[in-house]
């Protein structure tokens, strides 16, 4: 005797349809590609660091910029949640500007974005961080080249990190920008680790636009 759910997977599988949902599952499990650090790492973690970057204590106006929710969750590479882990988010402002002393560009800086944010991971390993989007920037003030006409699109860069496991460094991105197609640091993973950084919003309740970015660890 066979079950309607026995027959109906029957079926599935001899549509072939079976498939699609063991292999998206394997995927889920695949480590997170490496992205160079950058040369604008914050040089001090001392002042406020917290999740919010774009509402800096005391200070009435908003960061300059749309909005935008970045959450997720840290995995091993069994996909157990990482417990416990410090994610740094670092980022340039609105006009494309990192808060760091190294930045050539000579757009301003916005006095009320925090530029850099660290959060540890819940018991779920999730974390969450509000922030601005930000712009992309010209390679001419990281290489200092003024004839290098390119940009990068743009990106949030993050660090996971936890004592006795292998951190991760890694940039996210936003689906549609037209710079990714020439980005030498994306052009480095291959196709499914590029899709992996690649994130379309959605949208939250509060009608910020929401991005789920989930990083996948080598090792725990
Ligand atoms: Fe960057």
């Amino acid at each position: 005797m066979h079950g309607p759910y026995t027959v109906r997977r029957r079926r599935l599988l001899l549509a072939g349809l079976c498939w699609p949902v063991l292999a998206l599952a394997d995927e889920r499990c695949l480590p997170t590609a490496r992205q160079v650090e950058g040369p604008f790492y914050p040089p001090d973690w001392s002042g406020e660091h917290e999740f919010d970057l774009s509402q800096l204590n005391g200070h009435a106006t908003r960061a300059e910029g749309e909005l935008i929710v970045v959450s997720g969750r840290i995995l091993d590479a069994h996909c157990q949640p990482v417990v416990g882990a410090a994610v740094d988010l670092w980022q340039a402002n609105a006009r494309g500007r990192y808060a760091h002393p190294a930045d050539r560009n000579p757009a301003p800086l916005d006095p009320n974005f925090q530029g850099a944010g660290r959060v540890h991971t819940d018991s779920e390993g999730r974390y969450r961080f509000i922030t601005i989007k930000p712009a992309p920037y010209a390679l001419q003030y990281i290489d200092g080249n003024p004839s290098d006409a390119g940009f990068r699109p743009a990106h949030l860069h993050f660090k996971v990190s936890k004592p006795g496991v292998t951190p991760l460094t890694t940039q996210m991105y936003f689906a549609g920008d037209p710079y990714q197609e020439e980005d030498g640091v994306l052009r480095r993973v291959s196709d499914a680790e590029r899709d992996a950084l690649i994130i379309a919003p959605t949208s939250t309740a509060s009608g910020a636009m929401q991005f789920d970015f989930n990083m996948h660890l080598r090792s725990t």
